[in-house]
């Protein structure tokens, strides 16, 4: 019961309140005639959830949000894409932090998906630098307790669920190519990471999937990554209002002109 009124507070009203606050501080920040420090320019088309999918409820699990995890709304939106994802397909997941995200997508998500859920142990080279405010998410006590946490009660959950360590830039994806009907992409926040991950995310995706990226208009180096990568290629990446979650479904390629073979 408590994981479906988290849900409705997540995506009616936190949402929608997450968005007249953002306003409320631009405006309030011009009043004063103060820079608007953390809040980025952000130059993605935005569009509304529902636009997204069917869905209009999700049920949340581990509501309490720490330092690190996404936002309720963000959770529910996500647990809304996972709830209608194609059954027996594999869900991917950049960055596990404290597994909230992952075991959330294993609970939203049909029986028999899998949920691949990849991070960072503190003692890794990496390929590219980390942002410096990301470190302590690299540094926690343990990868993914959240996930841990339902061993015992939700025994069909967990095991759902394959937990991967490595350098995203480093790691071999190519076993998941073409079988994701969901990325999401919340590792490191980094430029090049981000540029890197989202060239697997672009793969391990197959046709009717969608990838979600965390962190739009709140790193710079996600911000700039993903601009970049629309202005270039125009793939249609859109941002999810009230959110810093960006949103791509890959679509069917169209298919070619015939008119030469009549
Ligand atoms: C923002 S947290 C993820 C939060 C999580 N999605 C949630 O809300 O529950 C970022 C995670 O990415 C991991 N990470 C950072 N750099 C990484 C890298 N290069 N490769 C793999 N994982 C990385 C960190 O260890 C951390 O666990």
């Amino acid at each position: 019961m408590k994981e479906y009124l988290y849900g409705i507070y997540g995506i009616w009203i936190y949402l929608p309140l997450s968005g007249v606050s953002r306003k409320w501080r631009r405006f309030s920040k011009r009043l004063r005639g103060r820079k608007e420090s953390h809040l980025q320019q952000i130059n993605l088309p935005c569009i509304s959830w529902k636009q997204c999918t069917n869905n209009r409820m999700a049920r949340i699990w581990e509501h309490d949000q720490a330092n690190g995890n996404i936002r309720i709304s963000e959770l529910s939106f996500l647990n809304m894409i996972a709830q209608e994802v194609d059954d027996g397909t594999n869900i991917f997941e950049i960055g596990t932090f404290d597994g909230r995200t992952s075991i959330n997508l294993a609970f939203s998500s049909p029986d028999a998906c899998n949920i691949f859920t990849l991070d960072l142990k503190p003692e890794m080279d990496t390929e590219y630098a980390l942002e410096k405010g990301e470190r302590h998410m690299v540094e926690k006590k343990s990868s993914g307790a959240r996930i841990d946490k339902y061993r015992k009660t939700d025994k069909s959950i967990v095991k759902k669920i394959d937990r991967l360590f490595g350098d995203s830039a480093k790691f071999d994806f190519s076993s998941y190519y073409d079988s994701c009907s969901l990325v999401f992409v919340d590792g490191s926040h980094a430029y090049e990471y981000l540029l890197s991950d989202t060239e697997e995310a672009m793969k391990m995706v197959k046709t009717g999937g969608v990838i979600v990226w965390h962190d739009y208009g709140i790193w710079e180096g996600v911000t700039k990554g993903l601009e970049e990568i629309e202005n270039k290629y125009k793939m249609g990446l859109v941002n999810i209002s009230n959110t810093s979650l960006v949103y791509w479904r890959k679509k069917q390629p169209e298919p070619k002109d015939r008119t030469d073979s009549v």
